[in-house]
């Protein structure tokens, strides 16, 4: 856990496919918080799906409505934000996080995420001819910056039931030693 600092909101970090709507939906549910998906709140300000920009536009512009969103989450309360798994390898958009949420990770292995991902056609970064392998190649990179989380949550065999108490149990604890 880091030093003193508020803590209004939850973040969720974590890789494409380690669960973090799911469990972010649920967690919010029994927080009575708000529910917030970066990926939605840029698709709906785009106008267009993640796909859309990423091949209309760039990987790049997306890049750029993530630091765009990660500004305003600053101003959030009782909100419970799931991030898009590369959102995070940044180290200026994780610093700002951890300026008002707890931040928690996700983590599951590269052949779990494989199995959970293999049939979606949403992700660009996964339309690749060896998935697998971009999905090693990706969690080596980031694992630096997840590894920054306050608290890590292995969601490799848990229910989303069980991930989603542990996430709730981590929030009340880091609240009343940051109160
Ligand atoms: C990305 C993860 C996706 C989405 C985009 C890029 C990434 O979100 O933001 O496709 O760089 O890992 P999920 O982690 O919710 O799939």
């Amino acid at each position: 856990m880091t030093t003193k600092r508020p803590i209004r909101n939850l973040a969720l970090i974590g890789f494409m496919g380690t669960g973090k709507s799911s469990v972010g939906r649920l967690v919010a549910d029994l927080l009575h918080f708000t529910y917030l998906d970066t990926d939605h709140v840029i698709e709906a300000r785009a106008g267009k799906t993640i796909t859309q920009i990423f091949e209309q536009d760039t990987q790049q512009v997306f890049r750029n409505w993530e630091k765009k969103i990660v500004e305003e989450l600053t101003l959030r309360d009782k909100t419970v934000i799931s991030t898009g798994g590369g959102l995070p390898a940044d180290q200026e958009n994780l610093n700002s996080l951890k300026t008002h949420a707890l931040v928690v990770c996700l983590w599951a292995s590269a052949e779990t995420i494989y199995e959970r991902v293999r049939d979606h056609d949403h992700r660009p970064l996964l339309q690749d001819s060896d998935p697998l392998e971009k999905i090693r190649s990706l969690l080596t990179t980031r694992a630096p910056y997840y590894r920054q989380a306050d608290v890590l949550v292995n969601a490799e065999i848990r229910s989303v039931r069980e991930i989603a108490t542990q996430v709730i149990h981590q929030f009340h604890m880091a609240q009343s030693a940051h109160r």
